[in-house]
């Protein structure tokens, strides 16, 4: 096992950061819910208390036995784990009298304390908490304030404990990240080895264990997780991996073709199934969003359940699940954001298929994803794709479903991804798409009055999907798309450009 740090997790909106900043020092690190605590083995090497939205005063705030983690291991307190840490120790913690929120400046601090190490005098620092820590208790000394707050910092003397009560894993804690390290590897004596290589050299080892010469069925999605799933399970299994890729209809121009040779050039054993008819027949009719989202995602498990019982004696499932999507499924707070998203698992598949699961990413985040893809020589043009929803342009068609809707919708959909990458745009967002909207308008074409179809167009940068802004593109840019969508593709008089952030509104029209 791979030396790591455990993060504990108190609900903080970013505890996900904290893990962040210490895999970008190549140190290998876990978030726990504050109270499913794993086991307290050898390989951990310190232990990081998070944020929380609590006050270690109010009912139901969390309080587990923080001393089990003091005898064991050093600590680093966080805002709340900070707090905890002061009034766990005998110390003083308070409501602030004002909110002590936004940028602040050391005004000083302990230049002998490990912890400040290469942090300038007066570094930036970002607070966020209602609480503030009047005494740490005894034993314990300050090693850095602002004007504001007293016990910026401080650390236990004698023991390998310390607390801040700004946030050092934001971007506006300059020196932030700096502190970590100070933490993870002065303190903690991490080695930071933890890298690309040295990941696919340890998970093909555990899956060669895990898997030994038993099968295991994939289905590929042409989205980056499932790719580099699959090919990190192919290197530990070789043809015992069985993929499975299907065409629902409602893939982009060529992308079924183009996908399936990819895979094959990638060396990967995999199975291409044109279902399009039969997606297309449970779709007839059906208008409303959920009903078609359900409808493609059973035609899917139907048509995967078949393809995998010609496997013989497979009894593995690959998925290529990722860490966010595990964090929030075990989260202790919930959150809005597990609801949120819950309907977009509809590749998920019923418990009567009986297989076991192995997710080798599912300790990732997507960018470490793209970079141990590319550790295993995947392309670039796979690693860098926008991500693309499990029923296509199923929900990009608003109303009804015809074969026909989705012939124009990705002949424009090509024109737009294509026009994307010829201007070197495609990088600058980071989801682009086109909508087929169920309206008709009036147009003119030559001496003709039309009368067809609007399409919308939408491009928006974000991180994680969970929020989004509209690309602000070059409108010369944008009017060029127009005129070629327009002139090229028949049955479309109208472009329109989605100029709609999320929240309120969303990324996809349905
Ligand atoms: P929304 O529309 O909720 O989309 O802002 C956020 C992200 O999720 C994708 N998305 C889906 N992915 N099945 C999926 O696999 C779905 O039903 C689904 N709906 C939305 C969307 O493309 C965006 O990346």
């Amino acid at each position: 096992m791979h030396e790591s740090i455990l993060i504990l997790d108190f609900g903080s909106q970013v505890t996900q950061l904290i893990a962040r900043r210490v895999r970008e020092l190549n140190i290998y690190c876990e978030i726990h819910p504050w109270n499913k605590v794993p086991t307290l083995t050898d390989n951990i090497k310190g232990v990081i208390l998070s944020g929380s939205p609590f006050s270690v005063h109010q009912e139901g705030a969390p309080h587990p036995d923080v001393q089990m983690f003091i005898d064991k291991y050093p600590v680093l307190g966080i805002c709340y784990g900070a707090q905890l840490l002061a009034f766990k120790s005998g110390g003083e913690v308070v409501r602030s009298t004002h909110r002590e929120y936004g940028r602040a400046h050391l005004t000083s601090r302990m230049e002998s304390s490990v912890l400040m190490k290469n942090i300038p005098a007066n570094s930036q620092v970002w607070m966020s908490h209602g609480d503030t820590i009047l005494s740490a208790g005894a034993g314990t000394e300050i090693i850095c304030s602002t004007a504001d707050v007293k016990y910026a910092g401080y650390q236990f003397i004698d023991k390998k404990v310390f607390g801040v009560q700004f946030h050092p894993e934001v971007y506006h804690s300059t020196d932030g990240k700096q502190l970590l390290q100070n933490f993870v590897v002065d303190v903690c004596g991490c080695k930071q080895d933890w890298t690309p290589n040295s990941y696919v050299e340890e998970t093909v080892a555990s899956l060669k264990a895990q898997l030994g010469n038993d099968k295991v069925v994939m289905g590929l999605s042409g989205g980056v997780d499932s790719s580099v799933a699959a090919v990190l399970i192919h290197k530990a299994i070789g043809s015992n991996l069985h993929c499975i890729f299907v065409d629902n209809g409602l893939l982009r121009k060529n992308e079924y073709h183009d996908v399936l040779q990819s895979y094959q050039d990638m060396g990967l054993q995999v199975k291409g199934v044109d279902a399009s008819e039969r997606f297309y027949t449970a779709l007839a009719g059906l208008n409303e969003p959920e009903a078609k989202r359900k409808a493609i995602g059973k035609t899917f498990i139907d048509v995967f359940d078949a393809e995998s019982k010609l496997i013989e004696d497979a009894h593995w499932l690959g998925q290529g699940t990722i860490y966010p999507d595990v964090i929030e499924s075990v989260s202790a707070t919930g959150g809005p954001s597990a609801t949120i998203k819950s309907h977009h698992n509809v590749g998920g598949l019923p418990d009567y298929m009986k297989l076991k699961v192995v997710e080798p990413l599912r300790l990732l985040f997507k960018d470490e994803v793209r970079r141990v893809g590319k550790a295993l020589g995947i392309k670039d043009e796979i690693l860098g794709r926008h991500p693309f929803p499990g029923p296509g342009l199923g929900i990009r068609i608003l109303g009804d479903i015809t074969p026909e809707k989705v012939q124009i919708l990705q002949e424009v959909d090509a024109i737009w991804i294509n026009e994307l990458k010829a201007h070197n745009l495609y990088n600058e967002v980071w989801q682009a798409g086109a909508i087929l909207l169920p309206v008709q308008s009036v147009g003119v074409m030559g001496d003709e009055r039309t009368y067809e179809k609007t399409v919308a167009l939408r491009a928006v940068n974000s991180t994680d999907g969970m929020t989004a802004d509209w690309s602000r593109l070059p409108h010369e840019f944008l009017a060029k798309v127009s005129n070629e969508i327009i002139n090229k593709v028949k049955g479309v008089n109208r472009v329109v450009y989605d100029i709609s952030s999320k929240p309120p509104a969303t990324i996809e029209w349905e």
